[in-house]
């Protein structure tokens, strides 16, 4: 029993990402700090556009989570539950920012559950500074030209007002 080696927790966080913000950051740094292995796994089909394409994505997700050696980032199609078992992971991570997230991520984890009920939907709170923090606010402001610092990383800023300018 003792010399029995733990098994490895393995996360995903899936999303959009479109594009990562210092939410998204700050979830990404507890789930790095609880679990062995967290995987940020980009959703390739999304209901609607983009901004930014998965490519672009990926790379900035890529640029912000380079320091956490125990965080990858992937991109997956199809089901969530497929790739959460094909990658072996036991939880999928979610963040919830106000009560209005819940509803959402009830219904999509009680959904998860249905398809694979070995693997367990974690939610986890941001900090309260990104509590009304979202990616689609963000793109809004940047759009019309007027963003504050400290909503996303610099690395993103940046991509932000290059596809704005
Ligand atoms: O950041 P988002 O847009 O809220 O992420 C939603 C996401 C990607 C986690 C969700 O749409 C998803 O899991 N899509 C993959 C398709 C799937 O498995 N759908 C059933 C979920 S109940």
């Amino acid at each position: 029993m003792g010399s029995e080696k733990a098994k490895e927790v393995v996360a995903v966080y899936p999303g959009s990402f479109d594009p990562v913000t210092n939410g998204h950051l700050d979830l990404i740094a507890r789930g790095a700090e609880i679990f062995d292995r967290l995987i940020v796994a980009i959703t390739r089909n999304l209901e609607k556009d983009p901004l930014f394409d998965v490519k672009e994505r990926m790379e900035m997700l890529e640029t912000v989570t380079f320091d956490w050696k125990n965080v990858e980032v992937d991109v997956f199609d199809g089901l969530l539950m497929d790739y959460a078992r094909a990658r072996s992971a036991s939880v999928i991570l979610r963040g919830i920012r106000a009560v209005s997230d819940y509803e959402y991520e009830l219904q999509m984890a009680m959904m998860n559950r249905k398809i694979e009920p070995r693997i367990e939907t974690v939610f986890m709170l941001p900090g309260e500074a990104y509590s009304y923090l979202s990616s689609r606010m963000v793109k809004e402001i940047a759009r019309l030209g007027g963003l504050p610092k400290g909503l996303v990383p610099t690395a993103v800023e940046e991509r932000l007002r290059a596809k704005f300018s």
